[in-house]
């Protein structure tokens, strides 16, 4: 079987992280379909709304965007994305199991997946859930997102179409096969 050909595979396996933009605007019809592409991913629970974990917060404006820097040195690209996409996960809607974070990196995925189908860029960016090093820095973010207690927020998204003088390193993989077990952790495929 020829899977070389198959556009939605290719695109996965030769997705990277982008941090450099164009300026040019992404329009509100695109960022919708982005959002309901995340919106569609699985979510722990019924599928119903009230397990809808995964909620959203565009990022237009240029003085949040400057915020959510944080001063980071290598987080500069943050303030020159024209789009930023912070993903919460209400508590309220898992209350029982807790699978939120898992819910919500689902949906990133189909998210980042989506914009790459149109072109567009995208890098995610760690909002320290459970590091404690970071807690000021997240409730910095936080604050600047004026998230309420049971808003979890799971991470930011940048985004931009992509800037082909972009230099991006090579990415490095461990083997397939030092990673993918059969049936037990350990025993190695043949
Ligand atoms: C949980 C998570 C946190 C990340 N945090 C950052 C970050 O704070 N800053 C950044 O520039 N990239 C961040 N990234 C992007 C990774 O650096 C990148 O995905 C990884 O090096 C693999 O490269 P690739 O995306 O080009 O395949 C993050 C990615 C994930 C999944």
């Amino acid at each position: 079987m020829n899977l070389n050909n198959n556009e939605i595979i290719n695109l996965i396996i030769n997705r990277r992280s982008h941090r450099k933009y164009l300026d040019k605007d992404i329009s509100d019809d695109i960022i919708e379909t982005i959002i309901n592409c995340g919106r569609n991913a699985p979510f722990g629970g019924k599928p119903k709304p009230d397990c809808q974990v995964a909620e959203y917060v565009i990022i237009k404006d240029n003085n949040i965007k400057e915020k959510l820097t944080l001063n980071y040195e290598d987080r500069q690209f943050v303030k020159d994305a024209p789009i930023i996409i912070a993903i919460l996960a209400n508590k309220d809607n898992d209350s029982k199991y807790q699978e939120y974070i898992l819910s919500s990196a689902l949906s990133i995925e189909n998210m980042i997946i989506s914009a790459e189908s149109f072109g567009i860029g995208t890098c995610v960016l760690s909002c320290f859930i459970n590091h404690k090093k970071h807690i000021e820095d997240k409730n910095i973010t936080r604050k600047i997102l004026n998230l309420p207690e049971n808003v979890e927020l799971i991470a930011l998204l940048t985004m931009g179409y992509k800037d082909d003088s972009e230099q991006i390193p090579e990415k490095q993989l461990k083997n397939y096969k030092d990673i993918v077990y059969l049936d037990t952790y350990n025993k190695y495929l043949e």
